[in-house]
């Protein structure tokens, strides 16, 4: 029988996200605290005919089809390099492969969805490759070394839970859980916005702000006192991008979201609500305005393998 892989990974979403200035190596020194929420990528991975090269097929339905569509499925897919690169760490050829990604996560939307996709094709490849070619599985740290490789955010999105991340974000220290249970209401954009295009607009406006000490945030002991807590240096440069999002931002508190913000990069807007229950209630009001509004909770495990 054929050998499939089924993987899956994590959402981010940053409740603090400060931003240094940008750094001769072309990214900017970051003061990040993420939190992983439970809405998630799933990957499946079956071996393909020899020869065959890669071939990877995108679908989901719980976000725009043009959030689907925008999915390169060639060589440009993250994890098409991921499944490269993995191979080359191991002194081998890339394998035929067969690639499903069920999509979870707004695309180009500020909650790693891309960097998702790498972590859970990092394990799945891990995994097949110990199967098919007898290699040694690496350790979830030397997985998220080569996942520093494909993009700031693949690191978290293999640990997941709570963390700091520090460097240009791939530098990972893994916090203890909140005490509570966070819920959230995520609202996505239909169109997408490009990550160094924010930071670009940031460095435009100059509006960083000094790095503040995040490690006690784990003792906050309400969603009230997180959300005092929340914050992110390139929120004011998605809205100079997409205007509308402040609009939607005064929206969410109004309908009565603690804490409502840009997620990273943007343009998906995370608010923080007291309970479950008010949050889906808040769904549908925006569902029925024709935002698509997906809810979800926090502190999710990384990327794992899913039987
Ligand atoms: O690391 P990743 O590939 O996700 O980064 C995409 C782009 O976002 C980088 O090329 C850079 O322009 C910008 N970036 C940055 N500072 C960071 C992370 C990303 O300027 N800390």
């Amino acid at each position: 029988m054929s050998t499939i892989i089924r993987a899956s990974a994590p959402a981010k979403v940053n409740l603090v996200f400060e931003v240094g200035q940008l750094a001769a190596n072309g990214y900017h020194p970051v003061n990040s605290l993420f939190l992983a929420l439970d809405l998630r990528e799933e990957l499946t991975l079956v071996k393909g005919e020899p020869g065959t090269g890669i071939s990877i097929y995108v679908h989901g339905d719980s976000i725009p089809e043009a959030h689907i569509n925008a999915v390169p499925t060639d060589h440009s897919n993250l994890v098409h390099k991921t499944a490269v690169l993995f191979a080359k760490k191991l002194g081998k050829a890339t394998p035929d492969l067969q690639i499903d990604i069920h999509k979870r996560i707004p695309v180009a939307g500020g909650m790693a969805g891309g960097s998702a996709d790498a972590a859970a094709m990092l394990v799945a490849m891990n995994e097949f490759m110990a199967q098919e070619h007898g290699t040694e599985r690496l350790s979830i740290n030397e997985l998220a070394q080569i996942g520093a490789e494909l993009g700031s955010d693949v690191p978290f999105c293999i640990y997941g839970g709570m963390a700091l991340g520090t460097g240009r974000g791939e530098i990972i220290t893994p916090l203890e859980d909140l005490s509570f249970q966070t819920n959230w209401l995520l609202c996505a954009s239909n169109k997408g916005l490009s990550t160094p295009t924010v930071f670009a607009t940031f460095d435009e406006l100059g509006s960083g702000t000094a790095f503040t000490d995040l490690k006690d945030i784990s003792a906050v002991s309400s969603a009230e006192e997180l959300g005092s807590r929340m914050a992110n240096d390139l929120e004011q440069a998605a809205f100079s991008l997409m205007p509308s999002l402040s609009e939607q931002v005064a929206q969410l508190e109004e309908l009565g979201a603690i804490r409502a913000m840009v997620s990273g990069s943007g343009p998906t807007i995370a608010a923080l609500f007291e309970s479950e229950a008010k949050a889906r209630e808040v769904s549908k009001v925006l569902i029925s305005q024709g935002v698509v509004a997906l809810t979800s909770k926090g502190g999710a495990q990384g990327s794992r393998l899913d039987g």
